[in-house]
């Protein structure tokens, strides 16, 4: 068994997996509208980067309008595992006493982050120029995920970084190998490998430069920024010079448009709705769920534009409307990333076909999303085909069945807003994922009018 050294230490390379807590199923009963005024929690993405880039910051940042779900929450606590001194004084607010790019402690044991991708791939880039040794972690789910994307170009830098053979976690770090800018062409559109090499970048020698094909999300660019570090980004690039400091600050963190997603499908399909979701995320990296539905004849209204620091946000008005089905263009797929489960259920409910391509990155996220959603729109007899890359599916409505959300969250979430369509009864399983990015999803939903319970 292949192992590493860690300051005369050799740690096993061994899985260790912590198993998911009890099985939690939706009930959705058939019917209702979505009506009145609601927050979403915050932003899932801003809030890991608002505690990481705090964290190595000079001095106290505060945050408000942190997501306080289990992963951001498992971000928090590696960084109180590395000595870091993080107070919540109240919800939705942190307080971090910045510790300094090179003020992180080795932690005393491995760092577990759960379900959550982007804490693992953002903390490799992150830990990869520490002078510490590091083992990060993760649940069942996170376990299966691809790493390579980010050790390999993390080793061209210089970094000790390796992760299984299979290319999955755990992800080891040996400390102390000084890292060296590259430039970097990103092989697969995504935003978590362009911000590891951005953060490992902090800590090289030179440039770092990634060059990216299409338009990822660019939350940590513009927090960087915010935190006073000079890079230069857009017109799919991004660069920094390592070697600078971070200068603490106060982040208001805007609401998470993929949880605010769920609403905004449920309120386009369910006849009689009316709903207002202020303070959403619009960051034009993050909107692709809006450009998409308002192709497919979606009535999203925009009433009140404003700014959460260096991001942009919206109040939203959304009614219902017939859709219609639509060839989703493939530069809105990166823009649209996690928001896939749910347009599948507004294109089960669009008169015509919707065909999405060019979304392979699907089938890594915390399920096979492709898979996984087309056995659960085939479950509620909706006409959907799996492409390698996409998906066809054909609306017509959607009938009443179990589905196994397969511990993920957003595909569990996805299917409860099916039910405002439904011919009868929706039984989704594994649901307890939820609380990784939306711990008051049934709250928020059932008080706006989804007809949803739990049961264990
Ligand atoms: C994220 C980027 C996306 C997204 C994930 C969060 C981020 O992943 O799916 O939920 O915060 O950078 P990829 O960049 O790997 O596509």
């Amino acid at each position: 068994m292949p192992t590493i050294v860690n300051g005369g230490m050799w740690i096993q390379k061994q899985k260790r997996v912590k198993n998911s807590a009890m099985a939690e199923t939706f009930i959705i009963q058939p019917g209702g509208k979505l009506t009145g005024t609601l927050k979403v929690p915050g932003d899932k993405s801003i809030s890991h980067r608002a505690i990481m880039l705090g964290a190595i910051a000079e001095g106290t940042t505060k945050i408000y309008g942190f997501l306080e779900a289990e992963d951001t929450l498992a971000t928090l606590a590696a960084f109180k595992a590395m000595g870091v001194r993080i107070d919540r004084p109240a919800t939705g607010e942190v307080i971090i006493r910045g510790a300094g790019k090179r003020g992180l402690q080795e932690p005393a044991s491995e760092l577990y982050l759960g379900n959550s991708g982007t804490s693992m791939r953002l903390l490799s880039g992150l830990l990869a120029g520490q002078l510490f040794d590091v083992v990060l972690t993760g649940d069942a789910s996170l376990s299966r995920r691809p790493m390579q994307r980010v050790t390999e170009p993390l080793a061209t830098m210089g970094a000790k970084i390796e992760c299984d053979k299979e290319g999955t976690p755990p992800v080891r770090i040996q400390g102390g190998h000084p890292l060296k800018g590259i430039t970097y062409d990103l092989p697969i559109p995504s935003a978590q490998v362009k911000s590891a090499l951005l953060l490992a970048g902090l800590y090289a020698e030179g440039e770092t430069r990634i060059n990216e094909k299409g338009v990822l999300r660019d939350h940590t660019e513009r927090m960087l920024e915010a935190f006073g570090y000079p890079v230069e980004y857009g017109k799919g690039h991004a660069r920094l010079v390592g070697g600078g400091e971070l200068q603490a600050q106060s982040i208001t963190v805007p609401g998470d448009i993929s949880s605010a997603t769920f609403f905004i499908i449920g309120a386009c399909i369910a006849e009689g709705s009316d709903l207002i979701l202020e303070n959403v995320g619009m960051n034009p990296t993050r909107d692709g769920v809006i450009r998409i539905l308002r192709r497919m004849g979606a009535k999203i209204e925009i009433l009140r534009e404003y700014r959460a620091g260096n991001e942009p946000v919206a109040d939203l008005r959304i009614q219902p409307s017939p859709l219609k089905g639509i060839v989703i263009p493939e530069e809105y797929v990166p823009l649209a990333i996690d928001e896939f489960p749910a347009i599948f259920i507004a294109a089960a409910c669009a008169e015509g076909t919707t065909v999405l391509r060019g979304a392979s990155e699907m089938r890594v996220k915390e399920s096979d999303r492709i898979h996984v959603m087309q056995q659960g729109l085939a479950a509620l007899n909706v006409d959907a085909k799996a492409l390698p890359d996409g998906m066809v599916i054909t609306g017509g409505g959607v009938q009443s069945g179990t589905i196994d959300s397969q511990g993920d969250h957003r595909i569990a979430m996805a299917f409860a807003m099916a039910g405002l369509r439904a011919k009868g009864e929706i039984h989704i399983l594994n649901c307890e994922n939820v609380k990784t990015s939306f711990p008051e999803f049934v709250d928020l939903a059932s008080e706006s009018g989804l007809k949803i319970k739990t049961a264990s």
